[in-house]
């Protein structure tokens, strides 16, 4: 039996996760988190038989105490830090959205547990310090993004010194294909539909923009050790293909399948066994045509916005995450438009050039500060 901690059960990776676990007789779920959604919380802790779970939010919590007796409510940020240290387990899947990932990642690390890892912006605040922190203690980081998933599948199998170049794919969102002035007055609706993955909000506006492939190419860098000009990006639309290895060889390795989440989160919970998940063989006659294309940074200039945050280093990818977290929720709310999420990210980042990082400390300081700035910068 594996025993396991879900972080952000209630999101949408966080209920794939739940559905895995409930097919999987190899999984035991020792303690749930989310921010405010008691109600789910409670659904998913009595359908599992779970006695520890724990509650960002204050109010949900005591919701959550009155309603529940049968075990522990912990509250606030340090209650799932708490539900973390102290849950014996195996693995923490961290399916968090946003910087608030971040205390989770370094709790479970510290503690020396193997982390299945959804909540990319851990790496792209905290790559360095936070990958410094598993090998110290040992701990392994299993990535779940689905792209991430294909490349560590990819490269583990190849000698050191073999990959030359990582290619992570991107669908290209609702807009592929359209030009700059044709994204000026896009709505949060249009934004939403995302064409082939059903994902939360922020990560299906940062789709459509691209910045989350952006997020991503830092992602792998932390993982993988690659260096930023090593690792490409190419559109495709299908979302068949999630990622390709270049090898020294001249050999490309591709790793395909359907988009559905639970095929990455079933790897990383699983890790190293494989186990069956209900999701129909891949049918390529059916496919039939597999589509690819260079992304447009021109209409779409969040990827830009990354690779040269990511370039500078220190404390800038802290600045571009929490920037660009402002701006989404102010476009979701409507407050500011499609165009106006790379303009606030770029305006935070020329205001806040890069320091360097030393400890975990300075990120909780430029990610405020960041987030004072664009929302200055967003209205
Ligand atoms: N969704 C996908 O298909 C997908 C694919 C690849 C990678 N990812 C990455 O996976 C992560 C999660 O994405 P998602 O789409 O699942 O997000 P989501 O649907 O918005 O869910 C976020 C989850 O985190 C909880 N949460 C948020 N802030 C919290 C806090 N401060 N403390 C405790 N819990 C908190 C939420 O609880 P409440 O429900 O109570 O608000 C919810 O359970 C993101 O980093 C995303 O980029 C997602």
């Amino acid at each position: 039996m594996r025993r396991i901690v879900i972080a952000g059960s209630t999101g949408s990776i966080g209920t794939q996760a739940v559905d895995v676990v409930q097919r999987s007789p190899e999984l035991e779920v020792v303690g749930l988190a989310a921010a405010s959604n008691a109600e789910l919380l409670l659904e998913q802790t009595r359908a599992l038989g779970v006695k520890r779970i724990a509650l960002a939010d204050e109010a949900a919590a005591a919701r959550a105490s009155e309603a529940w007796t049968d075990g522990q409510v912990l509250a606030g940020t340090e209650g799932l830090v708490e539900l973390i240290v102290e849950s014996g387990a195996d693995l923490v899947l961290n399916a968090l959205t946003g910087s608030a990932g971040l205390g989770p990642t370094v709790a479970t690390l510290g503690e020396g547990i193997d982390l299945a890892l959804a909540n990319k912006e851990s790496l792209v605040v905290g790559g360095e310090l936070v990958m410094a922190l598993a090998e110290a203690t040992g701990a392994q980081v299993i990535p779940v993004d689905s792209e991430h998933s294909a490349l560590y599948q990819l490269v583990g199998g190849e000698a050191p010194g073999t990959v030359d170049r990582l290619v992570l794919t991107a669908s290209g969102g609702p807009f592929r294909g359209r030009s700059a002035d044709q994204l000026e007055d896009v709505t949060v609706e249009q934004a939403l539909a995302h064409p082939t993955w059903e994902m939360g909000g922020r990560v299906t506006v940062d789709s459509a923009t691209l910045f989350n492939k952006g997020l991503e190419v830092i992602e792998a860098h932390h993982l993988f050790g690659t260096p930023y000009d090593q690792i490409d990006v190419v559109v495709h639309p299908q979302s068949i293909v999630h990622g390709l290895v270049h090898l020294n060889d001249g050999a490309s390795l591709a790793h395909l399948g359907h988009p559905d989440m639970r095929v990455p989160i079933s790897y990383a919970l699983h890790h190293p066994e494989r186990a069956d998940v209900a999701v129909g063989t891949l049918d390529l006659a059916k496919v039939g045509t597999l589509d690819f294309e260079a992304p447009d940074e021109n209409a779409f200039p969040c990827l830009r916005l990354a690779r040269e945050a990511a370039q500078a280093g220190g404390t800038a990818p802290c600045v571009l995450n929490a920037a660009d977290e402002v701006a989404v929720h102010a476009f979701l709310d409507g407050e500011l438009p499609f165009t106006g999420i790379p303009r606030v990210i770029e305006d935070t980042l020329r205001a806040l050039p890069a320091r360097p990082l030393r400890h975990f400390s300075d990120l909780y300081e430029a990610d405020a500060e960041a987030r004072r700035h664009a929302a200055g910068a967003a209205v």
